[in-house]
C-alpha cells in the first residue's frame, strides 16, 4: 500500500540502529541494525521500518524523504534521573554531596520562586536534551509548584515524554525552600490534577531525599502514591557516605537508608531511586522485591565524589535489580547520554567488571523506557511507536570519524563503544519528536519547527 502525504508521512533514510530486547539476555540479536534502512512515520508514529530498497516503494507521492545516509537513526535517548533547575550549577565546586547542594545549588533552586526564571530555565533545558538527542526524561523541578507549570508548559508545546514533579522539602534546606508536610502534600495533589496524563506527561512525587523530608512529608508522598493510579515515585537514595550518616541520624529505628523509604510505602515498580551507589544486601533484596529501579547517575557520581556504582551486584542474577541511565545534570557534568554510556563503561572497569556497549546503549533507550513503564511508545523504532527518534552524523567528529575507518562501523558493539567514547552532542545531527523535526544542527538541511 502507497503512503499518501494527506497522513503526514515522513520516510528517514541511513542505518539505522536500535534494540529489540536486553543484549544481556538475548546477545547480539538485540539489536537490530539495517545498514540502508528507512523508517517511515505517520501521524507521528513509527509506521514501517526495513531496506530502503524494499520499502521504498511504499513511499507515496509527496511524502518528505530525509537522506541522512551514511548517518545512523537511533531511537531518541531517554534520560532517567535529571535536574532542570540546575543547568547553572553544572562544575560547580562542593567537598561533598551536602556541601554542593548548601552552597551551590539550594541557591540556584531558590531562584525558580520566580516563574519568568523557571519559564527560561525551563526552555534552555528542553532545548539543550533535544540538542543531544534526548527526547524523554524524568525530571525534578524545584519545591515550587511555578517551576513544575514551566516545565510541563514548555514540554507539552515540545511534544516532549516528561516525568516530573514538584520536589518536597521540609528540613534540612533554606527555609526559601522549604514546604511543609501538608502544604508539599496539597501541591503536589494540584499539580497531580493539573499535568499528570496531559500529552505526554506525566507526575512524579518527589520528595527530594530522606534528608530533607520529615516522617510526616514521606507518609504524605506514600498517601499521594496510594491515592491516585499510575503516578510515578523519583527521589535519591545511597549516594555518598556522609549522606547515609545523616539519615542514620534522622530516622534511628530505620536498619538501613531503604527501610525509610520502604516503612511510607515508596517502593514499587514505577519509582526511581537515584544512584544506589553504597546499598547492603538486605536493601538491594528490597528493591528487587518490590521492582524498583536504580537510577545510575555515573559523571556526577565522578564529579561529585560518590563513589564507583557496581553494576554487577545490582544485577546479580539470584535478586536483579532493575537498572537505569541518568546524567543528573547538574551533579552531572554532560547532557550526552552518549558520555553518559561511557562514562559507566569506565566506571565498570575500574571496578573489573565488563561492561557490554550493546548493553550500555539499550540502557540508555529501551532499557530506560522499560525502567519507565514506557516500552510500546518509546525506546526503540518498532512499528506502533511514537516516533521520537535521533540522527548522528560520526564525521561531525573528526576523531570519532577517523576512529570508524578503522572499520569499528562493522561489528555494532564497537560502534556503539566509538560513539560513546568520541560522541556527544555535536554529532547530533537531527532530533524528531513525534515525528517533527525540534532540533536540527547547522547543515544539516532539516527545517526545525518552533514549538
Ligand atoms: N541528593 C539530594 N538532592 C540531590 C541533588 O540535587 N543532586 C544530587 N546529585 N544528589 C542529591
Ligand atoms: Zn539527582
Amino acid at each position: 500500500m502507497k503512503r499518501a502525504a494527506s497522513h503526514r508521512c515522513t520516510a528517514l533514510r541511513g542505518r539505522i540502529l536500535h534494540a529489540l530486547g536486553d543484549p544481556a539476555e538475548e546477545g547480539t540479536a538485540a539489536i537490530e541494525d539495517i545498514a540502508d534502512g528507512l523508517l517511515l512515520i505517520e501521524d507521528g508514529r513509527i509506521a514501517a521500518l526495513g531496506p530502503a530498497d524494499t520499502l521504498r516503494e511504499a513511499l507515496g507521492e509527496g511524502v518528505v524523504c530525509h537522506d541522512f545516509s551514511g548517518r545512523l537513526i537511533l531511537p531518541g535517548f531517554i534520560d532517567a534521573h535529571v535536574h532542570y533547575p540546575q543547568t547553572r550549577v553544572v562544575a560547580a565546586h562542593g567537598i561533598d554531596l551536602l556541601d554542593w547542594l548548601a552552597r551551590h545549588t539550594f541557591p540556584a533552586e531558590a531562584a525558580f520562586a520566580d516563574p519568568e526564571h523557571a519559564r527560561s530555565s525551563a526552555r534552555f533545558f528542553l532545548d539543550e536534551l533535544l540538542r543531544n538527542g534526548t527526547t524523554g526524561a524524568a525530571v525534578y523541578c524545584t519545591i515550587h509548584p511555578g517551576s513544575v507549570d514551566a516545565l510541563c508548559e514548555e514540554a507539552l508545546a515540545r511534544g516532549m515524554r516528561i516525568v516530573t514533579g514538584k520536589v518536597m522539602m521540609d528540613r534540612n534546606a533554606p527555609p526559601d525552600l522549604r514546604d511543609d508536610a501538608e502544604s508539599g502534600y496539597r501541591e503536589s495533589k494540584a499539580l497531580i490534577a493539573r499535568w499528570h496524563g496531559r500529552g505526554r506527561l506525566a507526575y512524579a512525587v518527589t520528595p527530594r531525599f530522606a534528608v530533607t523530608s520529615s516522617e510526616a512529608q514521606l507518609e504524605a508522598a506514600g498517601a499521594l502514591l496510594r491515592e491516585h493510579a499510575g503516578l510515578y515515585l523519583q527521589t535519591h537514595l545511597a549516594e555518598q557516605r556522609s549522606e547515609i550518616a545523616t539519615v542514620g541520624r534522622l530516622f534511628p529505628w530505620a536498619e538501613s537508608y531503604t527501610a525509610v523509604y520502604d516503612r511510607f510505602g515508596l517502593l514499587g515498580p514505577r519509582s526511581l531511586f537515584g544512584h544506589c551507589i553504597h546499598l547492603g544486601e538486605a536493601e538491594l533484596r528490597r528493591l528487587w522485591e518490590t521492582a524498583s529501579v536504580a537510577a545510575l547517575c555515573p559523571t556526577s557520581n565522578s564529579f561529585l565524589g560518590s563513589g564507583l556504582v557496581d553494576l554487577e551486584a545490582l544485577r546479580d542474577r539470584r535478586r536483579p535489580v532493575r537498572t537505569a541511565l541518568a546524567t543528573d545534570i547538574g551533579g552531572g557534568t554532560s547532557y550526552s547520554m552518549l558520555q553518559t554510556m561511557a562514562e559507566l563503561y569506565k566506571v565498570t572497569r575500574l571496578r573489573g567488571g565488563n561492561a557490554d556497549p550493546a548493553g550500555l546503549f539499550y540502557m540508555a533507550t529501551l532499557g530506560n523506557a522499560r525502567a519507565l513503564g514506557l516500552e510500546g511508545e518509546i525506546g526503540n523504532l518498532t512499528p506502533g511507536s511514537i516516533a521520537d527518534v535521533v540522527v548522528l552524523d560520526p564525521r561531525r567528529r573528526p576523531a570519532l570519524a577517523h576512529r570508524l575507518e578503522a572499520g569499528a562501523a562493522e561489528a555494532v558493539s564497537e560502534l556503539l563503544l566509538a560513539l560513546a567514547i568520541l560522541g556527544d552532542e555535536r554529532i547530533v545531527e537531527a532530533t524528531f519528536v513525534a515525528g517533527r523535526p525540534l532540533y536540527a544542527c547547522p547543515g544539516s538541511g532539516v527545517s526545525v519547527v518552533q514549538p
